[in-house]
């Protein structure tokens, strides 16, 4: 965000002059902005940031649109990862008939995502998801922690600072959850149901491999608003006939 945008931001969230000399303070030593302010938005949606939670990107947000396009009416999602809820947030609003849950091992994101009316299941991966949506589920999502452990030291100086580890490091070529959560996907997700997952610069070729080995078909590579490479998108097959192409919502 320039500065400009986060100088009104600040401006807008502060109380009074006091107030804002506080937040600029506390800005001034690289804590996120949303902590400060208590707040993001994503996809439109204000999501509320509580301090200590990762703070959700806008180079999600495809994923997001993406997955909320691809849901049924009166379908079942699951959020994988949830962080503040955002990814599901983004589900629950484009359809509201589904049901929408979310996974999330950190209490405090948990609890985060819970404000912001989100129903979280606290635990690893899909472990606490229950045994009634085997088979269920038409849209699994999951912005994992991807980075590689001895690349953690690359990301912005503020990020490394303050952001959790555990939301960042994905082990020591940065797939250690992504692999889990692919091979785990296949258990919830109901034949022609999807899973979205973001993935990181040169990690594409090998997810893309590890989707093919799960059953994945008709499996896109998703691109962020600045026309990169960010996620994977696949359908669990046997896919049925008709099949329609990933197609981001408006929301
Ligand atoms: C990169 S953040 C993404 C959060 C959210 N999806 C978003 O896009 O804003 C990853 C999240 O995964 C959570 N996490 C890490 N390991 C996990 C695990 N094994 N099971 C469930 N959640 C986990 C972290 O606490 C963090 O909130």
């Amino acid at each position: 965000m320039a500065a400009d945008e986060e100088a009104a931001e600040l401006v807008s969230a502060a109380s009074d002059r006091h107030h804002l000399e506080r937040m600029v303070a506390r800005r001034l030593t690289g804590e996120p902005l949303a902590w400060i302010t208590g707040s993001a938005q994503f996809c439109g949606l204000q999501v509320m940031v509580r301090p200590g939670v990762y703070v959700p990107r806008w180079q999600s947000e495809t994923l997001a649109r993406t997955a909320a396009g691809l849901m049924p009416p009166g379908g079942v999602a699951v959020d994988l990862c949830t962080g503040s809820g955002a990814i599901a947030l983004v589900l629950q609003a484009a359809c509201p008939s589904s049901r929408v849950l979310a996974t999330e091992s950190d209490p405090v994101a948990a609890d985060c995502a819970r404000e912001n009316g989100v129903e979280v299941l606290l635990g690893d991966l899909g472990d606490t998801l229950p045994q009634s949506l085997a088979g269920q589920v038409d849209v699994m999502t999951g912005v994992l922690p991807y980075v590689p452990a001895d690349g953690l030291h690359l990301l912005p100086r503020d990020v490394v600072a303050f952001e959790p580890r555990t939301a960042l490091d994905g082990g020591s070529d940065g797939l250690h959850l992504i692999r889990r959560a692919i091979a785990g996907s296949v258990r919830w997700l109901r034949p022609g149901g999807w899973l979205l997952l973001e993935v990181g610069g040169d990690q594409f070729e090998t997810v893309l491999q590890l989707f093919a080995a799960a059953g994945f078909q008709a499996t896109e590579v998703l691109c962020d608003g600045d026309g990169d490479p960010r996620a994977i998108c696949g359908r669990l097959g046997p896919v049925p006939e008709g099949t329609a192409r990933p197609q981001a919502s408006s929301r």
